[in-house]
């Protein structure tokens, strides 16, 4: 799908990765940006519209896609990232956290939009994947066990949204500079650099956008005899 003229909304949009995706949205001709955040007026991109929005929250989905019914790109990018140990007291109450905003919200809000996208030609879905979709550190088992879920659920919906023209495209990217990295002392992408590049591949209609060296390696690596996730 083309980005100019599009109708785009993203989740999250408010900050980090979310915010870049619609300032590249907008550069790159949309017609209108939906920035959907839980606190609407923690927008501050001129030229969007902002949007209240919980991805955990049943009726905020339904009274956003009662109000957005011209969304034509769907950018599910709200997540969480939260430490904790596999074996660690309390992190399966993380993992359930995770699970709820990074797999259940992307869930019900592509449910949600796919009539809309439907109706207006069938688009396109890119759901903001990671790395560790691929790779559990020591630490990262709620986010990872998230991302992959999250992978085996886009790979789903691209097999059963085909039918009515929508593109399922996954992002996979390592650390970026936004505040869920703030503190980590690591190479990081710039979030613009990584809109940019999964909104222009999005547009070749590529089914996975692989955003730096660190996916790109570990993606090669799963089918080698000693993968990545191998440790
Ligand atoms: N940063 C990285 O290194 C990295 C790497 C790979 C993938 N990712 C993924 O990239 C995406 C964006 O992350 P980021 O780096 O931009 O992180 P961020 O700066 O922490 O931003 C996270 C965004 O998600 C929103 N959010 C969290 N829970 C939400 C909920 N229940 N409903 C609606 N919005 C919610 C936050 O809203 P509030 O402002 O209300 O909290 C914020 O807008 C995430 O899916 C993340 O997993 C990040």
């Amino acid at each position: 799908m083309q980005l100019k003229n599009a109708v785009v909304f993203i989740t999250g949009a408010n900050r980090g990765l979310g915010r870049a995706f619609a300032q590249a949205a907008l550069a790159a001709g949309a017609a209108k940006v939906y920035a959907a955040a839980r606190d609407a007026a923690s927008v501050d991109l001129p030229g969007v519209v902002p949007v209240t929005l919980d991805v955990t929250d049943a009726a905020q989905i339904a009274a956003a896609t009662a109000q957005c019914g011209d969304v034509t790109l769907l950018i599910n990018n709200a997540g969480i990232s939260q430490s904790a140990g596999s074996l660690a007291t309390g992190a399966i109450d993380v993992a359930r956290r995770h699970l709820e905003t990074n797999v259940f919200g992307l869930w019900s809000l592509t449910q949600a939009f796919a009539p809309v996208l439907q109706a207006n030609g069938g688009g396109a879905v890119l759901n903001v994947l990671s790395v560790l979709s691929w790779v559990t550190l020591p630490g990262s088992a709620p986010y990872s066990v998230s991302k992959a879920a999250a992978w085996a659920l886009s790979n789903g919906l691209r097999a059963e949204l085909r039918s009515q023209g929508t593109q399922v495209t996954s992002l996979h990217v390592g650390y970026m500079d936004t505040d869920m990295t703030r503190g980590l002392d690591a190479p990081k992408s710039a979030p613009a650099d990584v809109a940019r590049l999964a909104l222009a591949q999005l547009e070749t209609g590529a089914f996975e956008v692989l955003a730096d060296d660190i996916s790109r390696q570990v993606k090669q690596s799963l089918s080698g005899a000693t993968p990545a996730y191998a440790g």
